[in-house]
Formats: C-alpha cells, structure tokens, sequence
C-alpha cells in the first residue's frame, strides 16, 4: 500500500512516500481502507517530537510507529474474529491524539478506540475535519458548566480547535465573541458568532468591554493576566497552550485559592467520546468542518509546512482515494 513513513523525529523533510505492506487486524482490531485524512497541530508535534513529554506516548528516542497521522475516515475492510461493533463495509471515522498510522491507504484501529461509525449526512473529506480539533474544543469546553445565555469569547477562532469550540459553544446556546483576522470575519459570523473581532487592527482586551464566564485562548497568543480584568466573579481562563511562561501549568494552581477568577489547563482525553458528541452535532445539523487546503499523499511535506506556520484556516485534507 501507499504510505507516508518516517524513521525519526524532525522536520517535514523526514517524511517519505513509499510503497509497505498493508497492516492485518488483530482480533479485536478493525482493517480499514483509509479515504481522508487531515495533517493537523498533533501530527506536528509528533514528528518534531516536541514538547518532549509527548515522546513518552510516541517513542522516547525515535517514533514507535512507522506510519504517522491521527485523524482518518475511510470503509472498513476486514475484522478480527472479537470485533463485535462494527462489519466489513461500514463507512467509519475517528482519531487517536496519541499517534494512530492514518497517513497510509489503510490502517488498523482497535473498536474500542477513537472509532465510530460516520453520520450519513455528510461525506467522508468532511467528516475527518471534525476530528482533531474538534476533540480538543470539546474536551475545553466541557470543564465549565454553561447554560444558555453566558457569554464565552473565543480567541483564534479561526483555527481547528477555535472553529471547533465556537461550534460545540453555539449548540449550547450560549453567546460568543469571536477572534479572527480579517479574512475570516465573515466565516465567523457565518459558524454563529455573535461578536467578532479583527486582531489585526484591534486588541480585543483592550476594546471589548464586555465581561465573560469563560474565556478561552484556542490559539495561546493572549494571556490570562491580559483576559483576567474581561472575565466575571468566578469566570474561568483556559488556553490550548501553554503560555509565553509556561504559566498555564501552576495557575490552575495558584487561582484555585486565590482570586475569585480561575484558570483551569485540561488534558485531552476519549477520543471516542468527543467522536461520538460530535457526530450527533453533526447529525443533528449543529456542526460542519472548516476546511482550508487539500493535498495527495505526494505533496505530503508541503502539508505539513503549511500547517507548522500556524495560518491555516480550520483543517488541512490528505486524500489517500475516493
Ligand atoms: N494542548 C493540546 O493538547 C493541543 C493540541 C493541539 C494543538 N494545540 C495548540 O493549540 C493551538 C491551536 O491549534 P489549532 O489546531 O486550532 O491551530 P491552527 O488550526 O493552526 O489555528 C490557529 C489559528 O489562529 C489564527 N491566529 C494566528 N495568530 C493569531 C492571533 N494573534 N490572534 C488570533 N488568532 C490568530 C490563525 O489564523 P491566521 O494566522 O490566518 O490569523 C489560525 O487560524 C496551537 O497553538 C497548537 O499548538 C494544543
């Protein structure tokens, strides 16, 4: 089969298209013929290797899989002999944040991973965009208890994860500001914002006089000490990221008994869970993916450039057929 592989952690200049054998399923494992799948902000990590501690899931010193790639949709095409869920032909998507061998025209999974069978409203290019980021939205967004009405701005909204939350935070109706640049203002307003911002020509902690239950930092180039004066008596602060001083790992810390304002830094977990929220959304008309560029397995290092600069506008496709 055709596969993307790499044998050590680097730039996107370790990637190589090559020809492999195709995997088989052990017998709790689903073989399945991979159709789409994305380049996303985890697959960087993990070829690069960094930040270090995600080596302790994905090889300490060179990567423990072959083939890279974590989100994928595509046809089951063989079962081993436990699998109870799932049958030869039914169309399925999912994700493991962990580093799963999507990047290939087939892969293995075990059922009771990030694995679900897919939504019949919507085709298999679109559903592997609700994946990553999506995951990541979710597992955010659900440490706060909203009830519809509260007010939550959403910096970086343009990206996979900040697309994602504006999303899943609409469902729940609740109230957004939402923070983009200036060519995507209107796709903010179009996934449901109710207030946009342009950070190319305002800082928003400086002209938003609004106040929030939550605020959530989707791209980490704000900060909490910046946000904190935006948020209400017992709001929260959360940030994909870390902070220009690492500062998001003892906040949680300090501000769970000091301060009336907390942040909280969530660590992502079930990818099977968020799949399965997601695809109700999904089912039910509430979530669509934002899809900026598409690229064939041969143009798999210029993918990753593109989504190492941080620019992309939702999610990045790599079709492997269909
Ligand atoms: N904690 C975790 O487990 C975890 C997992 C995955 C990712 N992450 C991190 O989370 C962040 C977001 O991930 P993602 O996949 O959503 O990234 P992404 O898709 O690359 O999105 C980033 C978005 O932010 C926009 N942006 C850039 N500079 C901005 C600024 N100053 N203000 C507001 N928006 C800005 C970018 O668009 P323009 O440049 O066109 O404006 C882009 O649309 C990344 O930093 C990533 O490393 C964390």
């Amino acid at each position: 089969m055709k596969a993307i592989t790499r044998n050590q952690y680097g730039s996107p200049d370790v990637l190589e298209l090559k020809e492999i054998d195709e995997p088989v399923p052990k017998n709790d494992e689903l073989l399945i013929r991979v159709y789409t799948t994305t380049v996303n902000r985890t697959d960087c990590g993990i070829l690069r290797g960094k930040p270090f501690p995600i080596r302790f899931f994905t090889g300490l010193l060179k990567p423990s899989t072959l083939v890279p790639g974590t989100d994928f949709a595509g046809k089951v095409v063989g079962i081993g002999g436990a699998v109870k869920d799932f049958k030869v032909g039914d169309r399925v998507w999912g994700l493991d944040d962990e580093g799963l061998s999507s990047h290939a025209e087939y892969m293995v999974i075990r059922e009771s991973r990030g694995v679900a069978h897919m939504p019949e409203n919507i085709a298999y290019e679109e559903v592997v965009a609700c994946g990553e980021g999506a995951h990541y939205a979710y597992n955010f967004v659900n440490k706060v208890a909203f009830t519809a009405g509260d007010k939550v701005l959403v910096n970086g909204a343009t990206g996979a994860i900040g697309s994602a939350a504006l999303q899943i935070l609409k469902s729940m109706e609740v109230y957004v500001t939402a923070v983009g640049n200036t060519k995507n203002l209107a796709l903010l307003k179009s996934l449901g914002a109710d207030k946009v911002y342009n950070y190319e020509t305002e800082e928003f902690t400086e002209v938003d006089d609004e106040k929030y239950n939550f605020v959530f930092d989707a791209v980490g180039k704000s900060t909490f000490g910046k946000c904190k004066k935006m948020l209400l008596p017992n709001g929260v602060y959360i940030s994909s990221e870390l902070g220009p001083n690492a500062e998001n790992l003892y906040l949680p810390l300090l501000t769970k008994f000091k301060g009336d304002k907390r942040v909280i830094f969530p660590i992502p977990q079930d990818c099977r869970k968020s799949i399965l929220y997601i695809s109700d959304l999904i089912r039910e008309g509430k979530f669509r993916p934002v899809i900026d560029r598409r690229y064939q397995p041969e143009e798999i290092r210029e993918a990753y450039r593109y989504v190492e600069s941080g620019q992309k506008t939702g999610n990045v496709i790599v079709r492997f057929g269909e």
